[in-house]
């Protein structure tokens, strides 16, 4: 024992004792952008002293992850990636209920993820799908920048494009999502079916496909729009569609995991990563999704979504477990197994 700990008061060693105790730790998952992750776990244990243990993962792995831990839960609290799995784990009984007390600090579209999930899930932030491209590369192989789904699929960009695969990634989960709701569900897989042949990989997660455009490994890079400013602020050859169509939107989510062995700390950083400090952490990193909080000014590099074309997105219905596994079943078998 330290000699300054051994001349201490009972008292005062009992207090210190507390303190530690009270600071503690927290397990969590996160599956935004992993140097947002990174960043916002280290500026919170910075600030309250308590200890952040925390894994990185695609939206859809984490699901499982928490359904493989429902008897024996190891999260405390589950941050960022698209809210459909969120709603999914809500819907089999793995989250817990939670209400910040500065809701009404929060956009409509978050306070409605409260609602519909019976404060289950909250919406973290808002962001569209659409296409990235590199200019370079494209002008090289003469090909035209796309501005519609309809473009995809056209032969001529046949091993251009890349997007992420919707078991692991919800990125890819509200593209086909999104498609199912603007076309049809037949025509949606007659048209994956279509882009599938255009396709060079299927990867893991939908953070993939800004990187790989803009460093010239592809094309055409089909994910969450802003995942391309940072790189155009960058200066790299990058612009971006939003598709003419219209498209899908996320609603991102965050929630406190059922069971969970460090509740008071999963809500301390929970509320933390709502207000202001928190919130404002992405765009720090080149994260410009637009943030749930309002209550500060939202960084200016943060693209509009006023002008995007959106569809209505059900949540409600796309959100529901066995609608997820009925598409992607439905996309593995029909779509994945098609050769090139
Ligand atoms: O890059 C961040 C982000 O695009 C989020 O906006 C989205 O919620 C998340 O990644 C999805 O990641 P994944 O496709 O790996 O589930």
């Amino acid at each position: 024992m330290p000699l300054f700990v051994r001349t201490l008061p009972t008292l005062a060693i009992a207090a210190l004792a507390m303190g530690a105790q009270a600071q503690g730790v927290v397990n969590a998952l996160c599956s935004t952008d992993a140097p947002w992750c990174e960043a916002a776990a280290a500026a919170f244990t910075r600030q309250t002293g308590i200890k952040v243990n925390q894994a990185h993962k695609g939206t859809g792995e984490i699901g499982a992850q928490l359904r493989a831990e429902a008897q024996n839960p190891k999260t405390d609290i589950w941050w960022g990636g698209t809210g459909d799995p969120f709603l999914q784990a809500a819907e089999v009984g793995l989250l817990d209920a939670y209400r910040p007390a500065y809701i009404n600090d929060l956009h409509e579209w978050s306070v409605r993820q409260y609602a519909m999930s019976g404060n289950q899930v909250g919406g973290f932030y808002t962001s569209t799908i659409g296409f990235g491209y590199n200019t370079e590369l494209l002008k090289k192989k003469g090909l035209p920048e796309p501005k519609c789904w309809a473009d995809l699929i056209k032969p001529e960009y046949k091993g251009e494009i890349e997007i992420s695969h919707p078991a692991s990634s919800g990125t890819a989960y509200t593209v086909i999502a999104g498609l199912v709701q603007q076309m049809g569900e037949d025509a949606a897989f007659d048209y994956l079916k279509k882009l599938h042949r255009n396709v060079t990989q299927y990867t893991r997660s939908g953070q993939a496909q800004a990187p790989n455009v803009a460093k010239g490994e592809v094309a055409i890079g089909v994910t969450f729009a802003f995942n391309f400013e940072k790189w155009k602020h960058d200066k790299y050859p990058v612009k971006t569609a939003a598709p003419c169509e219209g498209t899908s939107y996320e609603i991102g989510g965050i929630a406190l995991v059922k069971g969970a062995r460090n509740k008071a700390n999963a809500q301390k950083y929970y509320d933390w990563l709502m207000g202001p400090a928190g919130q404002a952490i992405g765009a720090t990193v080149g994260s410009y999704q637009t943030p749930a909080n309002r209550t500060f000014k939202p960084d200016p590099r943060i693209p509009a979504i006023d002008s995007v074309k959106l569809i209505k997105y059900d949540f409600e219905k796309y959100g529901k477990s066995a609608e997820r596994k009925r598409l992607i079943d439905r996309w593995t078998r029909e779509v994945e197994a098609l050769p090139k």
